[in-house]
């Protein structure tokens, strides 16, 4: 098996993560062999807490040194076409931090200068690879519900305290947080969006962006998915159910990315299953899940599942919410955003 030398690009927060990861469960098919960060402190304190030979203050010097195969781009969402089309330019495989872009376009350009350059492209929405939202798609993809009908996914955190870059995104709550969410709920639908509706509020003053969604989307095959996520709750909470025309399944949890979970099935007719999962640092795992699956997916000229292409529908999702919630919730058709038919 190929093992693929890995350049982290920012190395700040989510960075040690990853680095976690990666050596935690895709030790076999990568090393981090690189790192880049412009803040000179925050790269030497990274690099010498993780013992990384190449150290980089500019990205482009990282691109060009020829030290690595691919990059791990964890920068804040406005860093992304600097580094992206250069790496593509040297044949530099990208697993990108969420969100891809900053909208929709710019996705669809990354995407379209990956697939000229032949390069691997993949977004780390790594909150897929939780074990809750793995048994539910498993179960899904078996027809053990039947057909969905509908699915939903609601978030309640305390989350007021917003700091460094995130103060001043326009693009907040939906961008930044709820894109994990909206991506679950379209992997488990496996069909297009079609409508999306979604009301916002600014509830914080410190910050620029939303901090409360509510939103509806329609998906291609008749399915209706609804999220509501709140920054002001005082108690905790996650739920994501599926509803089908066999059973309903309803996974709980404290957090979107805490390890515990309990998960309930219930069939028609049938007495409910319980299954718990606890799986230890569980949101630091998913990143190396993540890089994972774009190096097999190389290793088996396949697309992975978390492609750029795959996630050109997660982000028309999010540029027709921020449409909408500026028209006070008014439905908007996906095609209303002017796309290209064979990219979406
Ligand atoms: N998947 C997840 O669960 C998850 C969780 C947290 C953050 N994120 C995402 O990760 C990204 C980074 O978030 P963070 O919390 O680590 O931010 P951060 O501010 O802690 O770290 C970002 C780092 O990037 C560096 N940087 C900025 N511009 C650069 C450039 N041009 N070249 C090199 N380095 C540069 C900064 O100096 C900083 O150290 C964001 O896109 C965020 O949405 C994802």
């Amino acid at each position: 098996m190929k093992k693929y030398r890995v350049g982290i690009v920012g190395t700040g927060g989510i960075a040690h993560a990853h680095i976690q990861g990666y050596r935690s469960v895709a030790n076999d098919i990568c090393e981090v062999v690189a790192a880049c960060d412009a803040n000179q402190r925050v790269l030497n304190e990274y690099c010498s807490k993780y013992d990384i030979p190449y150290h980089f203050t500019n990205a482009i010097d990282l691109i060009e040194s020829g030290k690595v195969d691919v990059i791990s781009l964890l920068t804040p969402p406005s860093v992304r076409s600097d580094i992206i089309f250069p790496a593509f330019d040297n044949g530099i495989h990208i697993l990108v931090e969420k969100p891809f872009a900053e909208c929709l376009s710019d996705a669809i350009s990354f995407v379209e200068a990956a697939e000229k350059a032949g390069v691997g492209l993949a977004v780390n929405q790594s909150l897929r690879f939780m074990p809750d939202v793995l048994k539910m798609r498993e179960l899904v993809k078996a027809g053990k519900i039947g057909q969905i009908r509908f699915i939903s996914h609601d978030h309640y955190q305390n989350r007021t305290q917003t700091k460094g870059w995130r103060k001043d995104e326009k693009r907040l709550e939906i961008s930044i947080f709820s894109i994990h969410i909206l991506d679950r709920i379209r992997w488990l639908v496996g069909s297009k969006p079609k409508k999306v509706s979604a009301v916002t509020r600014y509830w914080d003053d410190n910050v620029k962006g939303e901090t409360f969604t509510s939103l509806t989307i329609q998906f291609e095959n008749g399915v209706i998915g609804t999220m509501v996520s709140n920054w002001h709750s005082v108690i905790p909470d996650c739920r994501f159910r599926i509803d089908g025309t066999k059973g309903s399944i309803l996974s709980e949890k404290k957090a979107v990315t805490g390890d515990e979970s309990t998960l309930t099935i219930k069939y028609t007719n049938k007495e409910a299953e319980k299954y718990s999962f606890n799986r230890r640092n569980a949101a630091k795992m998913n990143m190396g899940e993540s890089m994972k699956e774009l190096l097999s997916a190389l290793n088996e000229n396949r697309q992975p599942h978390n492609s750029g292409r795959d996630n050109l529908q997660t982000m028309a999702i999010v540029d027709a919410a921020y449409l909408s919630s500026s028209r006070d919730g008014y439905l908007i058709n996906i095609k209303e955003l002017g796309l290209n038919k064979a990219l979406l």
